[in-house]
């Protein structure tokens, strides 16, 4: 079977500064530099560090940059925002958008996270979509649709070439830094349901994420609709993010 090419992005969330970057960058780059070339890898510091990663990175390097969010305007009076072109200065690659903390803590709206998914991809910088329903819709028997309306509502005014260019990232949000990592098979329903929705989405990558470890990533590589993964807590130390690819990659 033809797959399409794996890639896994570490959400560091609101953890470590410049010189904590610097140092796991020195460890993970050689990790990450025995690692198949085909196997995508990013990692998103917070933005007070995204100079110190992309300095420690350097050019050309093995390992991409990600944001972990971004506003929808270009530039202008929003206070504390960051936008995309901010973003390419330090040659981000890819912006997580729509992560459930977001739309909790910031009472961020699906209308809102549209306009930043086509601020992203205006900017030529790979929005990394991100859905997933709490335990009460999960629970209700209405995850595959509500998982399927935050795409259309994120998604729906993209062209078909537009779609074809973002990455899907499931993470059940009850499954977030709770150690309780979704089964494999529910989360092929939801990456399968998401695919289906759209022709554009036949290539692109899905992630899963929620407490993805070095222990159960291999069995998300298994299921044909999940070609990675979105890791939380088990990619901020090198050697557990590098185990936690090379162990999914390994069959
Ligand atoms: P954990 O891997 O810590 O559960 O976090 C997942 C996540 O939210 C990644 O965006």
């Amino acid at each position: 079977m033809t797959r399409r090419s794996p890639l896994f992005v570490g959400n560091w969330k609101m953890n470590k500064n410049a010189l904590q970057t610097r140092s796991f960058v020195e460890s993970f780059l050689p990790l990450a530099e025995n690692l198949p070339a085909n196997v995508g890898i990013a990692i998103a510091p917070p933005f007070t560090a995204l100079a110190a990663a992309a300095a420690a990175l350097r050019s050309g390097s093995r390992v991409a940059l990600a944001a972990q969010t971004m506003s929808e305007f270009s530039e202008g009076a929003y206070t504390g925002e960051i936008a995309a072109s901010m973003l390419a200065e330090f040659n981000v690659a890819y912006v997580i958008l729509g992560h459930s903390e977001r739309r909790f803590y910031q009472r961020e709206s699906d209308a809102t996270i549209g306009a930043k998914v086509r601020a992203a991809l205006d900017a030529e910088i790979t929005p990394i979509l991100a859905v997933g329903e709490s335990l009460e819709v999960r629970e209700a028997g209405n995850a595959v649709a509500h998982v399927l309306a935050q795409i259309q509502a994120a998604t729906g005014e993209l062209t078909e070439a537009q779609a074809a260019r973002i990455v899907l990232a499931y993470e059940p949000i009850w499954a977030i830094g709770t150690g309780k990592n979704c089964d494999r098979d529910r989360a092929q329903e939801i990456a399968r349901a998401a695919r289906s929705a759209r022709r554009a989405f036949a290539d692109i990558p899905i992630l899963y994420g929620g407490s993805m470890k070095p222990e159960n990533a291999a069995g998300y590589m298994e299921m044909p609709d999940i070609d990675g993964g979105l890791v939380g807590g088990a990619s901020l130390e090198a050697h557990s993010f590098a185990r936690l690819i090379a162990g999914a990659i390994a069959r």
